[in-house]
């Protein structure tokens, strides 16, 4: 049976946060007789900082023999600043993809009523949004030659994609949007670049397999703004990796609430599952980080790698339930707030109550 899975915190809040979803997860792993293992590693900064690399070996090793990964967040100012710098924590992260092969990062954007004020977007507009980005993680500029000439004066990156790194994903995406409203639409410029134009002629004949799917074409920055002004219309989002990057942050943020939102990066043989809201080293150490988004990426992790969805809407409801109670971190209600683990504990309890 599954049940080994590779915890790695990482930097910043991300140890905080990890610490609340380890308890959910005992929480179920003691009522349903899981026994589920936890191996622990390094990545990011804080593995630089103990082993002079953010994706060591040993964390490699934990991965390699996991069923899942549990990943916090990475990322430290000190390296911000420094585009000279010879190793930085993102480099893990972009390793990490390569090296497990997680080749589709599934972004889910929705809204919640408790929190739809806080949305920076109208409340008639993002009312009732709920749409799903599939984003390609291991190709296009991320990956491609780069370079820098040795006087420093000419710099290169390049976007490349191969059909059957498109096709992947855009099975996944497509067999998505069948559980859904059925409808995917493509993000590209292909109006401009030749990997885009490959995009579309690999999902126009991808289409044909599912019939049922009706697939629209929008340019990246065209929907850049359709994002802000008709979320409601989006289902599936498919995108190459670095237009979606940018889109799903400009959609983290029209639901009013970066901290609920969960991630998943799927691989050939193992996934991994993290928050999308980064390491926030302002918040570091305070109590103060809000761990739903990192609960809502245990539930991901129940449904998608270990066929566990009862358990995952049990923990989808525990947050709701959270929400409506206002057991939540100070940047939902900053006049009246709890500690990221008194958050923790109210969603584990309230999951023991569900599971019963
Ligand atoms: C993300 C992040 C990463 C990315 C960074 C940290 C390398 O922004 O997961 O969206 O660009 O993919
Ligand atoms: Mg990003």
């Amino acid at each position: 049976m599954k049940n080994k899975i590779a915890i790695l915190p990482g930097d910043g809040i991300g140890p905080e946060v990890m610490n609340e979803a380890l308890k959910v997860l005992n929480v179920i792993s003691i009522k349903n007789n899981l026994n589920f293992k936890f191996n622990t590693g390094l990545v990011g900064a804080s593995a630089i900082d103990a082993e002079g690399t953010p994706f060591p070996d040993s964390t490699k090793k934990i991965c390699d023999n996991s069923d899942a990964i549990l990943f916090g967040a990475i990322g430290d100012p000190k390296y911000d600043n420094n585009p000279k710098a010879k190793v930085r924590p993102e480099d893990g992260l972009l390793e990490m993809r390569k090296y497990l092969g997680l080749y589709a990062n599934i972004r889910p954007v929705k809204t919640y009523d408790s929190l739809i004020d806080y949305s920076p977007i109208k409340k008639k507009i993002v009312s009732g949004t709920n749409f799903i980005v599939y984003r390609e993680l291991t190709g296009g500029i991320y990956f491609g030659n780069k370079g820098i000439s040795d006087d420093r004066t000419n710099a290169y990156d390049t976007c490349s994609y191969e059909i059957k790194e498109i096709e992947r994903i855009s099975h996944l995406a497509f067999k998505e949007a069948q559980k859904r409203k059925k409808e995917l639409t493509l993000i590209d410029k292909a109006n401009v670049l030749e990997t885009s134009r490959l995009w579309r002629e690999v999902v126009q004949s991808i289409s044909k397999i599912y019939p049922d799917i009706k697939v629209s074409f929008l340019f990246v920055d065209n929907a850049a703004m359709k994002i802000i002004t008709n979320p409601n219309d989006f289902d599936v989002i498919l995108t190459e990796n670095m237009f979606g990057d940018i889109i799903t942050d400009e959609a983290s943020v029209i639901t009013g609430s970066l901290g609920m939102l969960p991630s998943a990066s799927i691989g050939e043989n193992i996934s991994m599952y993290e928050p999308i809201h980064g390491s926030y080293p302002q918040a570091t150490g305070k109590g103060i980080a809000n761990p739903m988004a990192m609960i809502l990426s245990v539930a991901m992790m129940l449904n998608h790698s270990f066929d566990m969805k009862k358990e995952a809407d049990i923990i989808e409801k525990a947050v709701e339930d959270g929400l409506l109670n206002n057991i939540v971190t100070e940047d939902i209600n900053k006049e009246n707030s709890y500690s990221t683990s008194q958050v923790g504990d109210w969603i584990s309890n309230k999951v023991k109550d569900l599971l019963l």
